[in-house]
């Protein structure tokens, strides 16, 4: 077997990434090439690397780490991640997994990072692991744990067609409505004073990549912008695929981050987000819809939506080599 490293630019990447993750991970969590030529594309203030595991020239498998090159979306730096990693069901359980996951390793470590996340990267495959491919024990034996609180998320599934407001929802005085173009700075402002880490991130990397702006929804208060949400629909920047619908009646729609200022949560406020936001999914013709990655599985419960999958949080720290 012969390690190689990837040319994450180059085309045949594309689809060697699409059908070995895909032929690895079952017709559950299948690819499009369109979503791994998204992925493969490094989010801005990252470095992404990986390499092929080749069998008599033929692919094997193949892993993806990526590394932040300086301060971002409020993460201490360095933050590395392995992105992806996927062993051709033929040739596991040959070492060809240990081996890649090894390169990956190294190379985060050769960029100063002393700890790694499964998944979960600023443009990622997945949370975290799926539950559903039962490899905790592979990882657990190289030395990644569970995250030490909220070491499980998930993705929550809700049908459109059969969607009813929640009881609780409140007659509010707000309004909510998709961003128009030129209201850029007034959401920036808001994510900046109350989510400037992550989301303020991905807003501004959706800008840098001209997506729609109406795939952000905002909630108007007297005072302001006082929360917002994220859609992705299927002809949006995101590729749906990252939210991993199959089974599902399409047309298919996804719905997060969502988030409301500090100060005025706990007043209903995110109910009448959501609730504006799922009509507004429906409204376009959205069957099935996924809130993913979230610990909150109650809440969005009482919107008719129900757990459709499970990811488990796996970190390793690398001991510094002096
Ligand atoms: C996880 C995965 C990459 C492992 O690759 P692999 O090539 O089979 O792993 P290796 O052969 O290097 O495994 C070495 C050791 O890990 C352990 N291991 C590997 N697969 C395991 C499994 N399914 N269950 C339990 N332990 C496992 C074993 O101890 C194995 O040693 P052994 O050969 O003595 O039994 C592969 O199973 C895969 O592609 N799975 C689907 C995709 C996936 O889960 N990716 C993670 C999300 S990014």
């Amino acid at each position: 077997m012969k390690i190689c490293e990837l040319d994450t630019g180059a085309p045949e990447t594309v689809r060697l990434v699409t059908q070995v993750w895909t032929a690895a991970c079952g017709p559950d969590l299948a690819i499009t090439e369109r979503f791994a030529r998204f992925n493969l594309e490094p989010a801005a203030g990252t470095e992404l690397a990986g390499c092929v595991a080749l069998h008599e020239g033929s692919p094997a498998g193949f892993v993806l780490a990526s590394v932040t090159l300086h301060d971002v979306a409020g993460l201490q730096h360095p933050s590395g991640w392995i992105e992806a990693l996927a062993v051709l069901p033929e040739y596991q359980r040959q070492g060809v997994g240990s081996s890649l996951l090894e390169w990956a390793q190294t190379w985060l470590a050769q960029r100063g990072c002393t700890s790694l996340r499964l998944g979960g990267g600023l443009r990622p495959f997945v949370p975290g692991l799926p539950v559903q491919l039962d490899r905790e024990a592979f990882f657990r034996r190289y030395g990644f744990q569970p995250a030490q609180t909220e070491s499980v998320v998930w993705d929550m599934a809700g049908l459109l067609d059969r969607y009813r407001p929640p009881d609780a929802l409140k007659d509010l005085a707000v309004s909510v409505r998709p961003l128009q173009a030129g209201e850029e700075p007034e959401l920036d402002a808001f994510l900046a004073r109350e989510f400037p880490g992550r989301w303020r991130y991905e807003f501004q990397e959706h800008l840098r990549q001209n997506g729609r702006p109406e795939d952000y929804l905002l909630l108007w208060t007297s005072r302001g912008v006082d929360g917002f949400c994220q859609i992705t629909l299927e002809d949006s920047l995101r590729p749906l695929d990252r939210f991993y619908m199959h089974g599902l009646p399409r047309p298919w729609g996804q719905l997060g981050p969502i988030g409301i200022s500090a100060g005025c949560r706990g007043q209903g406020l995110g109910t009448a987000l959501i609730d504006v936001a799922l009509r507004f999914l429906r409204e376009r013709g959205t069957a099935a819809c996924i809130i993913d990655w979230t610990h909150l599985r109650t809440y969005y419960e009482k919107f008719g939506f129900y757990a459709h999958r499970q990811y488990l949080i796996l970190y390793k720290e690398l001991i510094r080599r002096a």
